[in-house]
C-alpha cells in the first residue's frame, strides 16, 4: 500500500501535479505517506483548474516544431509554473496545512516531447521557479532516468497503481484513460508479475476531432460520437497503425497520435460525416484497450478505470462491450471511486508518491513495465 513505508520512513505529507497529454488542466493531491495503512483518507485534499486558454493554445502548439520554440518552451514553463503554485496555494489552503508542512511536492510537468526510442523524452517545466514560489522542495523530471538507464520512461504509474490496487487473490488491471491510455496488470498477490504499457489513444483524438469541428474541449459522454455510425474501412486502417500491434514494453504520445496522424487515415476514403468519424474514433479508442487487454491480461476478472475518459459514457459503453469479445473469461469494469479513490485523482497521487518515493531514496519504477536496465530513484529535487 502507498504509505506502507520502510523502517527508515516517517509520516510525511507529499502534493502531486499532474498534468497530462490532454492538456486540459492540473490536478494537485495532497496525500499522508509513511503510516502504517492507506486509505482513502490518507488523502486531504484535492483540486482541478483548467489551463487558461493562452497557456493551453501555447502547449498546445508546442507539441509540434516550429519557429522560435526553444523560447516560446521556456516561457509556457515559467507560466506552468506560476499555474501551480497558485493550485498549491489552493490546495493548502482547503486542507488547512502550511508549506512548511510537506515534504515534497512532485510536478511531473506538460510532456512535449516522447522519444525514448532517441534516449529522451521532454517534460516542460520550471521547478525552481516552482520551489521559489510555494516554498516547498519539488521533485521533478521523474520520467529521464529510467530513459537514461534504457526505458521508455513511461508508464511510471504500475509500481503506485500495485501498491494501492493489487490484491492477493484477485486478478486485476487499472486502466487509466487520459490523452493517451495505459494499463497496469496486476494478477493476484503479483509482486514481480507487475505489467503496464500504453495501449494508444485515450480522448486525445476524440478532444481534437470534437474540438475542429464542434469548437468544444471534448464530446461530453460522448454524445456527438453516438449520433455517429461506425466507418468499418476508416477502422480497419486505424487499427493496422504499427506501433499498436507491438508488445509491452511499449508507450506513446502525441508525437504519433495526434491530427495529422489521423487526417492521413482519413485521405483514403471518401467523405465522411465528422459524427461517423467520431463513432469511429470511440470504436477504435475501445478497441485499443479491449485487444491490448485480451492479449496481455489474459484471465484478468476486474478493470480498475480511471481518468477522464471514464466520464465519456458512451466510450465505457463501447469498452465493455468489446471487452466482452476481446477476453475469454468475464471482466468486471468498475471505477477507481469502487475502491476510494475518485478517478480524477489517481494520477496526481502517484506523483505525490514518486515525490515520497524520492524523498526517501526508494525507486519508482518498474523495469518489467519500462524496460530499464534496473530499479531507479526517479526525479530531480530543487530544495525549498
Ligand atoms: N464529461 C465528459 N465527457 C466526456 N469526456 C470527458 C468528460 N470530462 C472529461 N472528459 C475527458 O477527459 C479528459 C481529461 O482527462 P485526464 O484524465 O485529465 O487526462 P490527462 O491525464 O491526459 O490530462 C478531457 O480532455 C476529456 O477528453
Ligand atoms: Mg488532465
Amino acid at each position: 500500500m502507498p504509505g506502507t513505508g520502510s523502517p527508515s520512513t516517517s509520516a510525511a505529507l507529499c502534493i502531486g501535479l499532474m498534468s497530462g497529454t490532454s492538456l486540459d488542466g492540473v490536478d494537485a493531491v495532497l496525500a499522508l505517506f509513511g503510516a502504517q495503512t492507506f486509505t482513502p483518507q490518507s488523502v486531504l485534499g484535492h483540486h482541478h483548474v483548467p489551463f487558461p486558454a493562452e497557456l493551453r493554445a501555447a502547449l498546445l502548439a508546442l507539441q509540434h516544431s516550429g519557429p522560435d520554440e526553444l523560447h516560446r518552451a521556456a516561457l509556457a514553463s515559467t507560466a506552468l509554473a506560476e499555474v501551480y503554485a497558485s493550485l498549491i496555494a489552493t490546495l493548502l489552503r482547503q486542507t488547512g496545512k502550511t508549506a512548511g508542512e510537506v515534504l515534497a511536492v512532485g510536478a511531473h510537468g506538460q510532456t512535449v516531447r516522447h522519444r525514448p526510442e532517441l534516449g529522451y523524452t521532454l517534460q516542460l517545466n520550471a521547478p525552481a521557479r516552482l520551489a521559489e514560489l510555494c516554498g516547498i522542495t519539488v521533485v521533478a523530471d521523474f520520467r529521464s532516468r529510467d530513459v537514461a538507464a534504457g526505458g521508455q520512461g513511461a508508464p511510471l504509474v504500475p509500481a503506485f497503481h500495485a501498491d494501492l490496487f493489487g490484491d492477493p487473490t484477485r486478478h486485476r488491471a487499472v486502466l487509466n484513460i487520459g490523452g493517451i491510455a495505459n494499463i497496469t496488470d496486476l494478477p493476484a498477490g503479483s509482486g514481480q508479475a507487475v505489467r503496464g504499457w500504453d495501449t494508444g489513444p485515450g480522448n486525445c483524438l476524440l478532444d481534437g476531432w470534437v474540438q475542429t469541428h464542434r469548437q468544444q474541449a471534448y464530446d461530453a459522454n460522448g454524445a456527438w460520437a453516438a449520433s455517429g455510425r461506425v466507418q468499418a474501412v476508416l477502422l480497419g486502417s486505424l487499427l493496422a497503425e504499427p506501433w499498436l500491434q507491438g508488445p509491452p514494453p511499449k508507450s506513446t504520445g502525441r508525437d504519433l497520435f495526434n491530427m495529422e496522424w489521423l487526417a492521413a487515415r482519413l485521405r483514403t476514403g471518401g467523405v465522411l460525416r465528422p459524427e461517423d468519424v467520431q463513432a469511429t474514433l470511440v470504436e477504435f479508442t475501445a478497441r485499443c484497450i479491449a485487444r491490448d487487454i485480451g492479449r496481455f491480461c489474459a484471465g484478468v476478472e476486474e478493470v480498475i478505470v480511471c481518468g477522464g475518459g471514464i466520464l465519456n459514457g458512451h466510450l465505457m459503453d463501447r469498452l465493455a462491450t468489446t471487452l466482452l469479445n476481446e477476453s475469454s473469461t468475464p471482466v468486471a469494469l468498475c471505477s477507481s471511486a469502487d475502491h476510494g479513490l475518485p478517478p480524477d485523482e489517481v494520477e496526481a497521487l502517484a506523483f505525490a508518491w514518486l515525490a515520497w518515493r524520492h524523498m526517501n531514496d526508494l525507486p519508482g519504477n518498474l523495469p518489467a513495465v519500462t524496460g530499464a536496465r534496473g530499479l531507479r530513484i526517479l526525479g530531480a529535487r530543487y530544495p525549498a
